[in-house]
């Protein structure tokens, strides 16, 4: 299992390559698979804005996209000092594909709050509904 400051480091790292032209608001997140493995991802902004991606969402779709299924954490970077908490979109993306994992939330320096899925998204809907 990745560590927590390995978690936080591969985040800060993917956060390098936000494409953040519009915002200049920069983020990182890298999700941690069942087996260790980690996989990253930024946040990519374009010119109509409306069809930014966050990084949370980078890192979880291209997870999927290579079969990963099942994932025990997730790291959030942002340059910030108050923590910077996934959006509501990230939020139910996260709770479908990774449940009740620990979201852990950092800036440069530091961890500022490790924070369960299941307190940022109560009485969520999810397929049990279906
Ligand atoms: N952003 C993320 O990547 N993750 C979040 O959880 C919140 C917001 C990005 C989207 C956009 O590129 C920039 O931050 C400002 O909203």
């Amino acid at each position: 299992m990745a560590g927590s400051d390995q978690l936080v480091a591969a985040a800060r790292a993917a956060r390098e390559n936000a494409v953040a032209d519009f915002s200049h608001f920069k983020v990182g997140a890298a999700l941690e698979t069942d087996t260790g493995e980690i996989i990253t991802g930024c946040n990519v902004e374009n010119a109509t804005y409306g069809l930014t991606i966050c990084a949370e969402r980078v890192a979880i779709f291209k997870a999927l996209s290579e079969g990963k299924r099942s994932f025990k954490r997730i790291a959030v970077v942002a340059d910030t000092a108050e923590p910077s908490s996934p959006c509501g979109a990230c939020r139910q993306i996260i709770w479908e594909f990774c449940g009740d994992i620990p979201v852990v939330l950092a800036n440069l320096t530091t961890v500022v709050a490790t924070l369960q899925m299941k307190d940022l998204l109560p009485l969520p809907f999810d397929k049990r509904l279906l």
